[in-house]
């Protein structure tokens, strides 16, 4: 990659170079006014931080524990669709990338390269981070049992299932660029007949939404049905996370989908601390949504995450550079999260208090 790049920022630009206005339109885009999309960046970029001096960090280090397991550093890539979109090596860079760095990798239920591919890449890699199959709930439930257990047999260690998108948000952007999938590129994971949710509210491609809607009893079976830990994403209001956590979720990933599904939803920097407040230590948090600096994600972990997804930033990064580019922003981004870690005065992640933030 270009020396010019310095920070993840500076891929967004070489990556719009490379993809066409409706592809960039699809993967970079919002709900409507793209109002949350921009909150979710503010929302960190407005929180101040007291930094520490004199303090202890000798052996300071970026390793956490999550999921009774210690990885190196609290960074996912978040799951994001069809990824072939953004350079033809597709999801088997963006994961090779991650486990290269040590950072967990996602894989969305819309993946446009087969999920058993994508896993026997990286999973015994000793170095690797969390590798986690997103799931959406389908109108077919057994379908939706049948991926669980192909992502388990695969290698996967936890699921994800992704709450906040029992239809498509309002993407304005994506419209008036006119995107369609390209000639050969699909979801392959599911059957050719299965419609990928989330379907628009006239059911695209013969989607019944209504019917494909989960519930909380549906959060039930699929808890009850799931060979591996099964954490639930795109959750905002502290009610919904403290249900979630009664009934025995994993992890919540505090989330309002990148700002793609309810424009004016509230920024996940502003959701997280109340739900941390309401679920006090119950159940992991992590959290996404506008994340692309190391104060960033400090900013997180101060505000109780264990651990932050990453999205569209490694997203350009796949466009701009492959695997390589992915590699360099990750590289980059737990660079600058160990320099803001040290000047706040913390030698690790989990010495990340609300404290740090004035
Ligand atoms: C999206 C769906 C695929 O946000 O999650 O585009």
């Amino acid at each position: 990659m270009s020396a010019a790049i310095v920070n993840l920022a500076d891929f967004e630009a070489a990556a719009y170079t490379r993809l066409g206005d409706a592809a960039w339109a699809y993967l970079n885009g919002g709900a409507a006014d793209e109002i949350t999309l921009r909150d979710n960046r503010a929302a960190w970029a407005a929180l101040r931080l007291w930094p520490r001096v004199l303090r202890p960090l000798q052996g300071a280090s970026l390793g956490i524990e999550l999921l009774g397991r210690r990885w190196p550093h609290p960074l996912l890539m978040a799951p994001m669709a069809y990824q072939c979109l953004a350079h033809a090596d597709g999801e088997a860079a963006a994961a090779l990338a991650c486990a290269s760095q040590g950072a967990g990798f996602v894989l969305s239920t819309q993946a446009s390269q087969p999920l058993e591919d994508v896993a026997a890449l990286v999973r015994d890699e000793p170095g690797r981070g969390p590798l986690w199959f997103q799931l959406y709930p389908q109108a077919d439930r057994g379908l939706a049992r049948a991926l669980m257990q192909r992502a388990q047999a695969a290698g996967y260690d936890a699921i994800v299932l992704t709450v906040d998108a029992p239809l498509a948000g309002a993407r304005d952007r994506e419209r008036r660029a006119g995107f369609r999938l390209p000639a050969g590129l699909r979801a392959v994971n599911l059957p050719a007949a299965a419609p990928p949710a989330p379907a628009g509210p006239a059911g695209g491609a013969g989607a019944d939404w209504r019917a494909a809607a989960p519930s909380w009893t549906d959060l039930e079976t699929l808890l009850a049905a799931s060979p591996l830990p099964l954490l639930i994403k795109g959750v905002l209001h502290p009610d919904d996370a403290r249900q979630a956590a009664a009934l025995g979720v994993a992890g919540i990933v505090v989330s309002n989908h990148g700002g793609r599904t309810l424009d004016t939803a509230v920024a996940s920097a502003w959701a997280l601390p109340r739900i941390a407040d309401a679920l006090q230590g119950a159940v992991p948090l992590l959290v996404d949504g506008g994340i692309q600096r190391g104060t960033d994600v400090l900013k997180a972990l101060a505000l109780g995450a264990s651990a932050v997804l990453v999205g569209r930033p490694l997203l350009w990064a796949l466009a701009a550079g492959g695997a390589p580019g992915v590699a360099q922003a990750l590289r980059l981004l737990q660079d600058e999260l160990l320099i803001a870690l040290a000047l706040c005065g913390c030698a690790h992640p989990a010495a990340a208090t609300r404290a740090l933030l004035a």
